[in-house]
C-alpha cells in the first residue's frame, strides 16, 4: 500500500512550495526534521532522536543553515530525545507543548500559535493529544508533521504513560479529518521503510481512521491495540529523561 501511495503522489504531480526539507531516519524506525527558510537559512530541527543529531548538525552546517529551533513533538515515552544535546551544541531555543513537563522548554506553545522561519514559512502548531497528552503536530506549507498522532496506515498507541483513546479519536477524526486531504503526512515513526504518505489516503484507507464510532475505536485502542504491541524497554528511563 506504500508503494501505491507514493507512487499516485509522484504521478500527481504534487510538490510543495520550496523550502528545505530533510528527513533522518534511525534504525528504530524513528523519524526527525530539518525544515529551513531558503532566503533566511533559519531552520527548525524537529525530533531529533539521540542518534541523529550528529548527522543532523553536519546537514545544517554543510547547508549553511541558522538553527532557530528544535522542536520536541511530545514528551516521548520510548526512545531519547536529542533536543538538550542540540540545544547545547547550537544556539536554537527547544519548542514544546505548554502541557510538557521538560524544564529545558525555552518556548511553549499552545493550539494555533506559530513560529516564523521566514516570510513565507509558519511553522503551525495543532495539539493532536492522545498517544501523549502534549503532543503537537507541525503544519507546514503542503506538509504535516504528524509525530505519532497519525502514522502511515496506523496511529501512536495511547496505553503508556499520558496516553488517552478519547482525545486520540477526537484528534483522528476531527482535527486530522478537517484538514486539506493533498497534505503529505510525515510521521513520527514508521517501522516499514516508507517516509510519507498523502492525507486523503490516510482518510480513505487508514484502519484507524476508518472505524464506524468512537465507542469502538476507544474500547480496540485499549482492549485489543495493546496486546498487539512490542514491550518498551527503556521505558522508565526514557521518560525519565525526557520529563527532566
Ligand atoms: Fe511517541
Amino acid at each position: 500500500m506504500a508503494a501505491q501511495k507514493e507512487r499516485r503522489l509522484a504521478d500527481s504531480g504534487e510538490v510543495p512550495p520550496g523550502y528545505v526539507f530533510e528527513q533522518f531516519r534511525v534504525e528504530r524506525g524513528c523519524l526527525g526534521y530539518v525544515v529551513a527558510d531558503e532566503k533566511s537559512r533559519r531552520a527548525a530541527i524537529v525530533d531529533p532522536e539521540l542518534e541523529m543529531v550528529e548527522p543532523m548538525l553536519d546537514f545544517v552546517f554543510e547547508q549553511g543553515l541558522k538553527p532557530f529551533y528544535i522542536v520536541d513533538t511530545h514528551t516521548h515515552a520510548d526512545h531519547f530525545s536529542g533536543a538538550r544535546e542540540l540545544k547545547a551544541k547550537t544556539v536554537a531555543k527547544i519548542v514544546m507543548h505548554e502541557e510538557a513537563p521538560s524544564s529545558a522548554v525555552d518556548i511553549k506553545v499552545e493550539d494555533g500559535d506559530r513560529l516564523w522561519l521566514g516570510e513565507d514559512l509558519p511553522l503551525k502548531f495543532l495539539h493532536t493529544p492522545g498517544h501523549a497528552k502534549d503532543l503537537i503536530s507541525v503544519l507546514l506549507p503542503g506538509r504535516i508533521l504528524t509525530a505519532d498522532a497519525l502514522l502511515i496506515d496506523s496511529c501512536g498507541r495511547t496505553d503508556l504513560p499520558n496516553g488517552n483513546a478519547t482525545r486520540q479519536y477526537h484528534t483522528l477524526y476531527y482535527v486530522m479529518g478537517s484538514l486539506p486531504d493533498e497534505l503529505l503526512v510525515y510521521p513520527g515513526h514508521d517501522y516499514e521503510g516508507r517516509s510519507y504518505s498523502v492525507l486523503g489516503d490516510e482518510k480513505e484507507t487508514n484502519p484507524k481512521m476508518n472505524f464506524s464510532s468512537e465507542d469502538e475505536f476507544v474500547r480496540y485502542m485499549e482492549e485489543e491495540n495493546p496486546g498487539t504491541l512490542t514491550p518498551v524497554y527503556q521505558l522508565a528511563d526514557a521518560l525519565k529523561a525526557n520529563m527532566a
